[in-house]
């Protein structure tokens, strides 16, 4: 009985396309090596800036409907130069997110074996740690205008406003709490800016402080988002599970990429914990537009979320065996210029097909 997968790719702009073909290239010889257990079914989707510079779209009007019955869909980056970057994200990558509800972003920030942090003592033990990203509302909610450009220059005024729901709070905590339980330590730290953001961060910690009561075993703690971008740098090791808004998940897991040393290895998961529609995985990375074309992009991070998709279709037996693969071509010092090495994208691919 063969395990038919049906992945839809969406490699998007730049280095997406890069590395987007190694992390298929991984799934293939899982599906190879399975004795006929498994396989994988890709369909290509060509959205991205190309496309929206030729339909003016970025992508199709019935695209969620059209991706709707995938098991999972394979994203590379978004966004190049001549699109600007908000018509590009909330095209194709925040369209996605929001219309098919993936509220839970997780990033893990691991220092893999080989690899050097800027940090003087990050070592793979020290570097150790999961940020889960509120995915659907608060700062990225869209709420908000631009008005009174017609009053002439200087006089525009613009109103972005975050919108912070209790049922958004509570599933993004309660996820947090739940993965906390299946990891070495159970340890789950909020982040906030309650003491500025009196509103809707309070509402945040008012729910926090509910759903804590249910997971009496989980030890937990509440930090305000500024100490805990120094706390990153100066006590990683102390960090288990850190959850967060969508604006401070989003900025802390780039800095927790950077302390794991390259952009080029972070890799991420967009999830309906749900199901009621295929999660999203993509490398934290954007689309490089300054390496892209050079082949140095470091193919990591996409095959790190690979992973990530393969955990979450149940296959935790290969998702074990692709981060082991990728750890001993760190371990071997395969790097691409991000890393320090002389490696292409094709080499760090190789080294990691023959691995696994
Ligand atoms: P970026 O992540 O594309 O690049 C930041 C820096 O990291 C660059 O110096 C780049 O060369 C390096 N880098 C990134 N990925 C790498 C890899 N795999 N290997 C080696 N080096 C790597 O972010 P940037 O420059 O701010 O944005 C470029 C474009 O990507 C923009 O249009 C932006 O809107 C978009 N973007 C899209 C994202 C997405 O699709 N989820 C996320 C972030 C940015
Ligand atoms: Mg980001």
């Amino acid at each position: 009985m063969t395990q038919t997968f049906r992945i839809a790719v969406i490699p998007g702009d730049g280095i997406g396309n890069e590395v987007v073909p190694d992390g298929l290239r991984v799934l293939d010889r899982l599906a190879e090596t399975s004795d006929g257990a498994l396989a994988f079914e890709y369909e290509s989707f060509p959205w991205g800036c190309d496309y929206y510079l030729r339909t003016g779209r970025m992508m199709d009007g019935d695209g969620l409907e059209r991706l709707q019955p995938f098991d999972a869909i394979y994203f590379g980056a978004v966004g190049w130069p001549g699109v600007p970057d908000h018509v590009s994200l909330w095209g194709l990558r925040l369209a996605i997110c929001q219309g098919f509800d993936q509220y839970a972003c997780i990033r893990p920030v691991r220092l893999l074996p080989g690899i050097e942090s800027p940090l003087r003592g990050g070592t793979p033990e020290t570097l150790d740690w999961v940020v889960v990203r509120e995915n659907s509302e608060g700062e990225y909610a869209g709420v908000g205008g631009r008005s009174f450009a017609g009053r002439g220059p200087g006089e525009e005024v613009a109103v972005q406003s975050a919108m912070f729901t209790e049922k958004g709070c509570e599933r993004i905590i309660r996820y947090a709490f739940e993965l906390a339980q299946k990891r070495k330590r159970r340890k789950v730290t909020s982040v906030t800016k309650s003491n500025a953001q009196q509103y809707a961060m309070t509402l945040w910690d008012d729910v926090f402080a509910r759903v804590r009561a249910e997971y009496p075993d989980v030890e937990t703690e509440q930090w305000l988002v500024d100490a805990m971008a120094a706390r990153f740098v100066l006590r990683p090791d102390s960090l288990e599970v850190v959850v967060g808004s969508n604006l401070f998940g989003d900025i802390l897991s780039d800095l927790g990429s950077a302390l794991a040393g390259s952009m080029g290895i972070a890799a991420s998961a967009n999830i309906d914990p749900e199901r009621r529609h295929p999660s999203m995985f993509e490398p934290v990375h954007g689309s490089a537009p300054d390496i892209s074309g050079k082949s140095i992009a470091n193919p990591i991070a996409a095959i790190w979320t690979v992973a990530l998709m393969l955990d979450h279709l149940g296959l935790d037996a290969e998702a074990a065996r692709v981060m082991r693969a990728i750890e001993a071509t760190t371990a071997a010092r395969v790097f691409t210029p991000d890393l320090g090495g002389v490696a292409t994208t094709r080499d760090v691919g190789d080294a990691i097909m023959s691995a696994l």
